[in-house]
């Protein structure tokens, strides 16, 4: 059986769209195989509360769960809180395959992206952490700029920019996958998210 892969999803700003990718993203992964997504968000449980509105191909937990339904899982996707401290930063870098830090395109979300890596780095913690664009306009290329700006400062980001889009409101509002979203934008949406799951398998 292959070994259980786990992603962790956190990051310095709330609203980031944390929630939507990691809920997604267990969506494709779980064409792969069997997939728990766990939502660490005691406050909100946007994750839980999105799979209870409509059917999703995979089971979400919290915390307390999450060591009875991993058995037999391929992929282990955690909806981790956000604003960590480095050390829990550190922490999840060490124990996960990969850390996903979505972040905005905005200036001060970029700037405080990049504060974060600085500090991660400065602890020597950085392995299997990356940062993932989100909520980029669809038009222009403000993503992939924001993105690029990143990488000159030495932060290794995913290739793939995820775009902003209602569908992924839409999906908030319904529950269920993006994909499954009565908009026309939907197909679009999804193949961001197909784009970070094949970057991160
Ligand atoms: N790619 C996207 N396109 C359009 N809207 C998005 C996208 N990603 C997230 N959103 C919207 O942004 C809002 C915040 O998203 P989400 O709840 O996923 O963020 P979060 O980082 O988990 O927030 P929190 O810090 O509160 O946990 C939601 O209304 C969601 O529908
Ligand atoms: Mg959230």
């Amino acid at each position: 059986m292959s070994k259980l892969q786990r992603i962790a999803i956190t990051s310095e700003k709330g609203g980031v769209g944390k929630s939507t990718l990691a809920f997604n993203l267990a969506g494709t992964l779980a064409e792969k195989g069997k997939v728990v997504l766990v939502d660490e968000d005691e406050r909100v449980q946007s994750v839980l509360q999105w799979s209870e509105l409509a059917p999703v191909p995979f089971t979400v937990v919290t915390p307390e769960g999450a060591e009875g339904a991993v058995k037999g899982a391929r992929f282990l996707v955690v909806d981790s809180e956000g604003r960590p401290a480095v050390e829990e930063l550190i922490e999840l870098a060490q124990t996960f395959d990969q850390v996903l830090i979505p972040c905005g395109v905005s200036r001060l979300e970029i700037a405080s992206t990049l504060k974060l890596w600085q500090k991660l780095v400065a602890a020597g913690g950085t392995e299997a952490v990356k940062v993932v664009i989100t909520k980029a306009p669809p038009v222009g290329r403000v993503g992939q700029d924001a993105r690029d700006a990143l990488r000159e400062a030495g932060v290794p980001c995913l290739d793939t920019v995820v775009r902003r889009y209602a569908a992924h409101e839409k999906a908030a509002e319904q529950g269920g996958l993006v994909k499954d979203v009565k908009d026309n934008k939907a197909e679009e949406a999804w193949s961001d998210i197909r784009g970070v799951a094949w970057e991160v398998m």
